[in-house]
């Protein structure tokens, strides 16, 4: 029976049953927990413009999308649980504040041309983030980020599929997109975390293996990943500092607005205040669906044992 540092160490998964240490089991819950979090709250903006989609092929798009981003939270709820947490906890503890959810869903989608910027921009920085995760230590999120990546795929897919149409449109509509990309270029950087000097889990979940590279190292990759998909799509990244560093091998880029994330982490963003009222609104809503289900199995639990 290995130990939890010589499967770490080995590179090998660690299970629910296996040994951990307290503060692997609470980076875990943490992590996961708010990742869920984050996939549910996810649903709001882009749910939004199911109604008022171009067409129904953009319609039955964004369904897909948005019903993927349920099933993210699903798994991933699923994964927290193998920890021992239960999900109706995890979510008391994101609509009370002492969990949190990506600062991204916490800036309005403004326009249609917001649907194809969320899908290209923060899917992406999705994407780029949670690839490595497939190689986490911890076995059931490792797994549930494989499934995960795929459909993220074709988010980020169908978003810059959705900008190329556009630009190709009326001067109108490129420069709803163009406007989409000054607002959502630098809180898609802020998705990847604070610096790596301030951030205070790095190094431990570095050190884990539950993160396989850092934030910044994420960050870049990103930068570098979307400088030619903008130039194909002819729009201008925001950011007078951003140029090739023929030197470093990557995009020299500017500095984000670390207050500004911080502000947004804390409850100071445009939509915070709507995000966790819709969320809470729809569990209180949602509540007799949990007690017929549970009826249901407690009845039809006794009869299987009678
Ligand atoms: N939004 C909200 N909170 C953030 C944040 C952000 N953009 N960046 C960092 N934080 C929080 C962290 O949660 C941590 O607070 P906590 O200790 O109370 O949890 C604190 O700020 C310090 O940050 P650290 O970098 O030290 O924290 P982590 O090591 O946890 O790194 C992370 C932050 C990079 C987000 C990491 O948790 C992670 O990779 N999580 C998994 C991926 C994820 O959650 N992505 C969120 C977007 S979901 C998504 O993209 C859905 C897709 O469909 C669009």
């Amino acid at each position: 029976m290995n130990t939890f540092d010589e499967i770490v160490a080995a590179d090998r998964r660690v299970e629910p049953r296996d040994d951990m240490p307290d503060g692997y089991r609470r980076t875990m819950v943490r992590q996961i927990a708010q990742h869920a979090h984050s996939e549910i709250i996810g649903m709001q903006p882009e749910g939004d413009w199911i109604t008022r989609a171009p067409s129904l092929r953009r319609k039955a798009i964004l369904l897909a999308k948005v019903q993927d981003e349920a099933g993210h939270g699903l798994y991933l709820y699923s994964a927290a649980e193998t920890l021992g947490v239960e999900r109706t906890d995890l979510t008391e503890r994101l609509i009370s504040g002492r969990q949190k959810y990506s600062s991204i869903f916490n800036y309005p989608a403004l326009s249609y041309a917001d649907v194809g910027v969320i899908g290209w921009l923060v899917d992406g920085a999705a994407i780029c983030n949670q690839v490595p995760l497939c190689r986490s230590s911890y076995g059931p999120y490792a797994r549930a980020m494989i499934r995960i990546c795929k459909e993220e795929s074709f988010h980020q897919r169908q978003g810059y599929e959705l900008l190329m149409t556009m630009m190709r449109g009326t001067r109108a509509q490129q420069e709803a997109v163009q406007n989409a990309v000054d607002r959502w270029w630098w809180p898609s950087l802020m998705m990847f975390g604070p610096p790596d000097a301030d951030s205070p889990n790095t190094a431990q979940s570095m050190a884990w293996k539950i993160k396989r590279h850092t934030n910044d190292e994420l960050r870049q990759r990103f930068v570098d990943m979307t400088v030619p998909q903008a130039d194909r799509l002819g729009v201008r990244l925001p950011d007078p500092e951003l140029r090739w560093n023929a030197e470093r091998g990557h995009h020299d880029f500017g500095t984000p607005d670390w207050d500004e994330l911080r502000r947004v982490i804390s409850g100071g963003g445009h939509c915070n205040a709507e995000r966790i009222e819709r969320r809470r609104a729809a569990h209180e809503n949602g509540a007799w669906v949990r007690e017929a289900a549970e009826a249901y199995a407690a009845k039809h639990g006794r009869e299987r044992r009678a």
